[in-house]
């Protein structure tokens, strides 16, 4: 037996030869994302200078190594000379194919060796693109006329056919020069599909030969909303651009060039305002209106009437035209039926096709244009609204609103690309918002999306080859310049790109927050601005053990640095108080956190205010569950001692639609009570209604209750009551959602929702 002298030796070899591996892994970490499928490292460097030369055997990959020398003579002032001879000497890049099995285009072999590189792919295949891809993300930032590339050999090829981004470009509008930029960072991560949102409400954005009242009129608003959406304020500039055929054919080669396919969308039957501003012929009513200015989903949409197919039949010919892709996106959401319910056009065509109701006429509409672009040879995908009222026989759905509509059109047998809101909506937040500049309500921080399974478990191993993959989306209505897109783009697309590419057994989110960190230089040096939100503290409340208490997990990947944090109101620093283990907090207290690495604070300081009270993580039960979209936390986020902040994140709140906050807390003793607060959310333009009322109710024993009377609104935020001081154990709030929303406002008709936040009791 080994005493006790040695076996501490022992253990302090162990512990530097564990340190010294885990300091030399953080140190080899290579930025490479997505992570390639197999990595081997290998010793030494190869050396690219200017006398490196290319050495190519077949013509096919011309695209690739214009866009390699581009790269070279742009970041390091010079460019290789392609040739088919190997040099003698070494020191040269070579392109080769042998037995390379058919089909298999984006797949690639890129060998690093001291003497030479070898690239294996499909002699025309994206592999080759893709091997350069890797290559340039494995190049030293520093510009030096002697690159030192580290050894290593990739067998590459990635998981998903569908690796898409999205660009909305009518709610604002981006230059073909960002355009490309945008396709360049593509590129970068791999993707393989660019859908460009082209037409919407706020603007016309392609030049259609046909109909030059689209881009003449309908590609020009005569202001824009500005701030939030519930501020309802707007400027008067006359605000638009469009692209010409011209510019766009220059875009699809662009693309093509990085093995990039766009999928154009033509938006209909909703979101079709700007195009009845140029053309009021294709409303139900014909009447002139303006192309929007604020963000929303509006009732003048197309009718379906004979002329409106003849002009998307022309709008579309003139689209395939210059998109050479498979798929035509046709939009397909968020279309209110209101005026095809008083339409003679659209209630003659109901009868006439022996349709059951406006939901089969919007199926109606889309098949119809399915039959146009089928006849074609090309395919239509759309948002999963299509799913409503039938399906077109050959169509593709995108799934935004959750993964539930991918689900059911794979069941049905239709390809799918999924693009759920909670994890691929990049106009969402990724960080705090106290933090972040004005964003869509949602919260989509990094790892969220690195957290992404595209391929739902609910599908059988048959249905799950429907799935071609996933999509971000980057709606603009509060994106407003280029470096926004970049900063709401980046680092999501980086994880995204990997939940796409990398093997599941690959994915490993400290092994991608490493690589990340340095992979930010890249983005630094291409001019791609990026959010740090992940150097950011996160807060996370969960129940404790103890009553009238709550743990709080303070959260950041430890291998970017230490947390730090204080309860004292004062800003942490290396000498405060290091996070371990999850706080218990069982008084008012301000947590404020931060990382730290080598005494430098790496992100913002994270606050948060506690306001502990009787009812803090005490019993909660709800007599009606949210609506699953606002269930965030569950009933717990309603006594977790935080306060809900605004603007609106969706994950701190609970929101019922139609219906009613039913809540009994059980204080477990009797206690004494005197005030009951509980926070509500008003946001009519959102369809967020107050409740009618609330009234509060307690019991000694859980069964019988009597009412102690109504809550009173404070201000718009919170309603409260209070009582002189009375003893009680259980207390049941009961509140009256408002019910359908009234004409006029937007909504109107349908049933108001109610969001709740916290409830305490003093
Ligand atoms: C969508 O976000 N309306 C597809
Ligand atoms: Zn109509």
């Amino acid at each position: 037996m080994m005493n006790k002298k040695n076996r501490h030796k022992l253990y302090s070899v162990i512990v530097v030869v564990f340190f010294t591996l885990y300091v030399g892994a953080q140190q080899n970490i290579l930025p490479l994302i997505p992570q390639p499928k197999s990595l081997v490292k290998t010793p030494g460097h190869f050396s690219l200078t200017s006398t490196t030369k290319l050495v190519v055997t077949t013509q096919s990959i011309k695209d690739e190594l214009v866009y390699f020398n581009d790269y070279l003579k742009k970041h390091y002032g010079f460019v290789l000379e392609v040739t088919s001879k190997i040099p003698e000497k070494g020191n040269y890049i070579i392109f080769t194919y042998p037995d390379w099995e058919a089909g298999l285009k984006e797949n690639y072999h890129l060998t690093i060796n001291e003497t030479f590189i070898s690239i294996i792919a499909e002699s025309e295949g994206a592999g080759n693109f893709y091997a350069i891809q890797s290559l340039i993300q494995l190049l030293p930032l520093e510009k030096t006329t002697t690159l030192n590339i580290p050894c290593l050999q990739i067998k590459d090829a990635p998981l998903m056919k569908w690796r898409g981004m999205h660009l909305d470009v009518c709610r604002h509008f981006f230059s073909i020069d960002f355009i490309k930029k945008y396709i360049d960072l593509l590129a970068l991560y791999k993707m393989n599909t660019f859908h460009w949102h082209l037409t919407d409400d706020q603007g016309w954005r392609i030049e259609i030969k046909k109909y030059p009242k689209l881009t003449q009129v309908g590609a020009w608003r005569n202001g824009t909303m500005i701030g939030a959406y519930s501020n309802q304020e707007f400027d008067t500039i006359k605000y638009g651009g469009f692209y010409t055929q011209e510019q766009i054919k220059d875009v699809v080669t662009y693309a093509a060039q990085r093995h990039i396919t766009i999928v154009p969308e033509i938006e209909m039957p909703g979101h079709a305002v700007a195009a009845i501003s140029a053309y009021p012929f294709l409303s139900c009513d014909e009447k002139q209106i303006d192309v929007e200015r604020g963000w929303g989903v509006f009732e003048n949409v197309f009718c379906t009437k004979d002329t409106v197919f003849n002009f998307l039949e022309g709008v579309l010919s003139e689209v395939m035209n210059l998109f050479p892709g498979k798929y035509i996106h046709v939009g397909g959401d968020e279309c209110p039926k209101t005026k095809w319910k008083t339409c003679n056009h659209c209630q003659s065509r109901i009868k006439t096709e022996k349709l059951k109701d406006e939901h089969e006429l919007q199926s109606y509409f889309i098949t119809r244009i399915e039959k146009f672009v089928n006849s074609k040879g090309r395919q239509i995908i759309g948002w999963d609204e299509i799913l409503e009222g039938g399906l077109a026989p050959n169509a593709a759905v995108m799934s935004w609103r959750g993964t539930e509509g991918g689900i059911n059109a794979a069941k049905q047998k239709h390809k799918v690309v999924m693009s759920p809101g909670t994890h691929c909506y990049f106009d969402h937040f990724q960080g705090d918002p106290i933090d972040e500049p004005l964003a869509f309500g949602g919260y989509t921080p990094l790892q969220k999306v690195y957290s992404f399974n595209p391929i739902p478990t609910e599908l059988n191993e048959s249905e799950k080859q429907y799935i071609l993959g996933a999509q971000a989306n980057v709606w603009t209505e509060y994106i407003l310049n280029d470096k926004h897109v970049e900063y709401m783009a980046n680092p999501r697309m980086a994880a995204l790109s990997e939940v796409l590419w990398s093997p599941n057994e690959n994915r490993n989110s400290s092994n991608f927050v490493a690589r990340l960190q340095k992979h930010f230089l890249l983005l630094d040096k291409l001019n791609y601005n990026y959010s740090k939100a992940l150097y950011n503290v996160e807060q996370i409340t969960t129940s404790s053990k103890s009553h009238q208490a709550i743990n709080l997990e303070l959260k950041a990947d430890s291998v970017l640095g230490k947390i730090y944090y204080t309860i004292d109101g004062s800003n942490p620093n290396i000498k405060s108080i290091p996070y371990k283990n999850a706080i218990t907090i069982s008084n008012n207290t301000t947590v404020k956190a931060a990382l730290f690495k080598n005494e430098k604070q790496l992100g913002k300081i994270s606050q948060r205010n506690y306001e502990i009270n009787l009812a803090t993580n005490k019993s909660i039960t709800l007599a009606i569950p949210p609506s699953k979209s606002y269930n965030y936390g569950g009933a717990f986020t309603l006594i977790n001692g935080v306060v809900a902040s605004l603007p609106r994140t969706n994950n701190q709140w609970l929101g019922w639609s139609g219906k009613n906050l039913e809540a009994v807390i059980d204080l477990k003793q009797l206690e004494e009570i005197k005030t009951i607060s509980v926070g509500f959310l008003k946001e009519e333009i959102n369809w967020i209604y107050l409740p009618k009322e609330a009234e509060v109710f307690i019991s000694n024993d859980g069964q019988k209750y009597i009412s102690i009377g109504k809550m009173k609104l404070i201000n718009e935020r919170f309603m409260e009551i209070s009582v002189s001081p009375t003893k009680t154990r259980y207390v049941k709030i009961i509140t009256n959602n408002y019910g359908l929303i009234p004409e006029g406002n937007p909504g109107a008709g349908s049933p108001a929702w109610l969001f709740c936040d916290e409830i305490q009791i003093k």
